[in-house]
């Protein structure tokens, strides 16, 4: 079976580029990515291609090329699904606010509307494939709704995780560890995962092509997150006792990342981690294994958010500690508020709750970031609903220009690890701050002997 046409429901952080490298490396496959949000579409079709919704290093080529040949964006999500051959659902999939479940199971209201709304308008067999991150078994949820439509169409049905990380979003999609595709065993089933596996394999090693039966899949990439965020937590963990006993978190992690069973990657120490999968992944995994009665399985992956909550709440209670026990009426500037480097997305940043922690101490917070704006600043705060929307806008500023930002601040934070903030006129900042001027650097990038060769007060995570 040779794919065609294929349609993704969801023009957010995963379909956007996932759509357009499909697009780029299969000239001959006609990909439509269609969402409700209507201004989210014309963003992805404005004129000028910078303006895209979304940031990602080299994205906006990738659209630029694809776009109009055989990349479209677009609301008819009617008109989409009845002509492909195979949909992707890339909608949202975040923590339940409400009901049963509430702050810990995913919301599956948006999938549940996207298999229904594939039901009814779908006129010939389709594959469905599950791009979202979903809990183990909600494939057997979609076929049942697929099936009881009643109109004599086939839908085979197919997990496909996204394993891409935002700011890198190109590159891992371009050169992927590996791609994930699982499936029914049937024969039915095995001709779908082909389909599939043809469609990366125009520009992915097929022998990075893993197929399994569709819950290993399905679990698998709760399983990836959580694992990637417990070394997070757990280099976290170490940096409070690094900071009690002289030992360098960065020493630490240098040390055990050299072992070939550890591996160097994702010890970075921090202010804490942020973004919209690992959290809500993470709780999810913690729902679904209570669902089960699995109380210890649940406890020990719990664990990994309650670390991450502390790492944030400690950044924030030592700044206060250390400007004398108040921040009142204190400029603090920090200088990043994405949730990590290359990406203007803030969603579940550290910097949203430091901010909210300082705010209730009556600290004025002068927020400098390249890729996000003062309303996304100010939406996010609201959002937390700890304070009315006039406080907060009266509590937090935000600057174009990161001197401005740092001028006259009692304290500069260091939130999100931006190159360019490495690069920065460290002199010229000190020059014109409140004295003593402390620097808090949440992601360890500054170099601690320059700065307090300045005259700064500089305090890093775990040293
Ligand atoms: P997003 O919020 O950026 O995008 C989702 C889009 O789906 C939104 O634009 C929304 O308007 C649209 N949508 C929702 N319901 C719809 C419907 N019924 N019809 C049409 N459009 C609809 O979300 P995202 O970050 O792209 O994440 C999507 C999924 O991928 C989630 O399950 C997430 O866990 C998973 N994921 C995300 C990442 C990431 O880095 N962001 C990585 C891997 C996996
Ligand atoms: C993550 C997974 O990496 C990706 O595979 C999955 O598809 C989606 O979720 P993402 O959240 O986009 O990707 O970024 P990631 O690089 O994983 O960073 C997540 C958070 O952890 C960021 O706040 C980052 O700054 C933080 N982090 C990461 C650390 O604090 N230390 C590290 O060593 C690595």
């Amino acid at each position: 079976m040779k794919i065609t046409k294929i349609c993704c429901i969801g023009a957010g952080y995963v379909g956007g580029p996932t759509m357009a490298i499909i697009a780029q490396k299969c000239p001959q496959i006609q990909v439509a990515v269609v969402d409700l949000n209507e201004e989210r579409i014309a963003a992805w079709n404005d004129e000028d291609v910078n303006n895209i919704p979304i940031y990602e290093p080299g994205l906006s080529e990738i659209v630029q090329e694809a776009r109009g040949r055989n990349l479209f964006f677009s609301t008819e999500v009617d008109a989409a699904i009845d002509a492909a051959d195979m949909i992707f659902i890339s909608v949202n999939t975040p923590t339940k606010t409400y009901g049963k479940g509430k702050g810990m199971a995913a919301d599956l209201k948006y999938i549940e509307l996207c298999a229904r709304q594939i039901a009814r308008v779908s006129k010939s067999n389709k594959i469905v494939v599950e791009k979202s991150t979903l809990p183990v078994r909600t494939a057997e949820a979609i076929k049942s709704i697929l099936d009881n439509t009643g109109n004599g169409v086939q839908f085979q049905i197919l997990s496909n995780p996204e394993f891409l990380a935002e700011g890198t979003a190109v590159q891992d999609l371009l050169a992927p560890d590996r791609i994930l595709i699982g499936g029914d065993t049937n024969e039915e089933g095995q001709i779908a995962i082909k389909a599939l596996f043809d469609v990366y394999a125009n520009w992915v090693p097929q022998d990075k092509i893993l197929t399994t039966n569709v819950w290993s899949s399905e679990l698998s990439k709760l399983t990836a997150n959580a694992f990637l965020a417990q070394r997070i937590s757990s280099i976290n963990a170490m940096s409070e006792l690094c900071e009690k006993t002289g030992a360098d978190v960065n020493e630490v992690a240098r040390a055990i990342g050299m072992d070939s069973r550890i591996g160097p990657k994702f010890l970075k120490a921090s202010v804490g981690f942020g973004g919209s999968c690992f959290q809500k992944d993470i709780l999810n995994l913690v729902y679904i294994a209570k669902s089960y009665g699995l109380n210890e399985v649940a406890d020990y992956w719990e664990q990994v958010i309650i670390m991450n909550d502390h790492q944030k709440r400690r950044f924030s209670g030592n700044i206060v500690k250390t400007l004398y026990n108040t921040v009142s009426d204190k400029k603090i500037t920090f200088l990043g508020w994405a949730f990590k480097k290359d990406t203007n997305d803030t969603r579940e940043s550290a910097a949203i709750y430091v901010a909210d922690d300082l705010i209730n101490e009556n600290a004025k917070i002068a927020v400098y970031d390249p890729k996000v704006s003062h309303k996304k600043v100010l939406a996010d705060l609201d959002y937390l609903q700890t304070r009315d929307a006039d406080e907060n806008a009266e509590s937090v500023l935000s600057f174009e220009n990161p001197y401005e930002a740092c001028s006259g601040a009692h304290a500069v934070a260091i939130l999100t690890e931006w190159d360019e903030f490495v690069a920065y006129d460290w002199q010229k900042i000190y020059d014109a701050m409140q004295k003593p001027a402390f620097v808090f650097d949440g992601r360890n990038i500054l170099n601690a002997v320059e700065l307090e060769k300045i005259g700064f007060v500089y305090q890093a995570i775990g040293s």
